[in-house]
């Protein structure tokens, strides 16, 4: 473990960074107490591709990364000197653009002589919950659902170093589908917002698209949404090819529906057999404003507590690996070497590097 002299173990103040696609985010916490929460995105850069381009979010947080840590001291009202620890998302996410994030996690970690946490980007969005609702009932379910992963977990304590995996999309991310249906839709870049905005104004009964990965003999926790995202461009396809107009906010939200029934519904199940209290939603597709409510709605009937952070805390940003370095500091992890690379395909089930 490098430096780390005066560390207070009760409430570590910790410096989180975030680099793993196109936000660059900077959280400092205190504890479980949210400080600073500092983001800078590139997506505008990455619209016109309908993607983001690796290359150009790497060098975007080149840019970003030392103006966003200044914003974030600043909002938090503490210097470089108090910290105690720092943590970076080590994977999984875009090679090059992590590689920014853990090389400048390094160099504070050098400069200031504190430790240093390589953590999972997935347990980050799992682990931000504590910030804005308080302890958790360990162990939970969680439900992650964002641009590049769809899992079922089970989390045995945040901030330990284990979480199962219960189950996880077969093909497409949920995020994904969104963005897909979104391009086929006409809709800009990244896709769950709009389609989220545009489905207030559709009919979510008035298609009834697949549910993906529910038949009897289906993993119960598995997902599929590549189907979902064919049946949807046949579905606009025919319309078009009929002379008809594509009733595009009908279409939005019973795609949206479909999601978030088999979402929901799988989580609730594997809540209720895992027989937790606790079901948490993270990721950037938990700030779908459907997703909420179904899952609130069934996990009132289930008898299980919902845990949500506000959509702004959903989506990729540096609280969230603050939030994760602190529990970590909290139970004791032991510190990563300054040598950790950044690992693109980091395991969903590692929490620490
Ligand atoms: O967690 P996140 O910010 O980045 C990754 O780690 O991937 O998730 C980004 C994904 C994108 O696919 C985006 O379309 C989706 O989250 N998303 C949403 C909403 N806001 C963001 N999907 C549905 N509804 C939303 N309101
Ligand atoms: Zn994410």
């Amino acid at each position: 473990m490098a430096g780390g002299g005066a560390m207070s173990a009760s409430e570590p103040l910790v410096l989180g960074i975030e680099t793993s696609c196109d936000e660059t985010g900077i959280g400092i916490v205190r504890g479980s107490t949210l400080l600073a929460d500092a983001v800078a995105s590139s997506v505008e850069q990455h619209a016109r591709f309908g993607g983001v381009v690796p290359e150009v979010a790497s060098r975007a947080h080149l840019q970003a990364m030392v103006p966003t840590v200044r914003r974030a001291f600043e909002t938090a009202g503490v210097a470089p000197a108090d910290i105690d620890a720092i943590a970076v998302t080590a994977g999984p996410g875009l090679a090059g653009a992590l590689l920014v994030g853990v090389a400048a996690a390094k160099a504070y970690a050098l400069a200031l002589d504190r430790p240093l946490y390589g953590v999972n980007h997935l347990s980050a969005h799992v682990a931000v919950d504590l910030l804005e609702n308080g302890p958790l009932d360990e162990p939970c379910v969680a439900l992650l659902v964002s641009g590049g992963h769809s899992s079922v977990l089970l989390v045995p304590r945040v901030g330990g170093e284990v979480v199962t995996e219960l189950g996880a999309t077969v093909d497409d991310a949920a995020g994904e589908a969104f963005d897909k249906v979104a391009r086929l839709l006409g809709l800009p870049f990244p896709g769950g917002p709009p389609i989220d905005r545009l489905a207030r104004e559709g009919d979510p009964g008035a298609i009834a698209f697949p549910r993906g990965m529910t038949g009897a003999h289906d993993p119960p926790f598995a997902f599929s949404f590549s189907g979902l995202k064919t049946a949807v461009a046949r579905w606009v396809e025919a319309r078009e090819r009929a002379g008809e107009p594509v009733p595009v906010a009908d279409v939005a939200a019973s795609f949206q529906e479909a999601v978030a029934d088999v979402l929901t519904a799988k989580a609730v199940r594997a809540a209720r057999e895992q027989g937790v209290g606790h079901l948490l939603l993270g990721g950037g597709v938990a700030a779908n404003s459907r997703l909420r409510a179904l899952a609130a709605q069934r996990c009132e009937a289930a008898g299980l507590v919902l845990r949500v952070p506000r959509p702004g805390l959903c989506t990729d940003n540096g609280a969230m690996v603050a939030a994760l370095g602190a529990q970590l500091v909290m139970q004791g992890a032991a510190a990563s070497a300054l040598t950790i690379p950044a690992d693109s395909s980091m395991s969903i089930e590692e929490v620490l590097m």
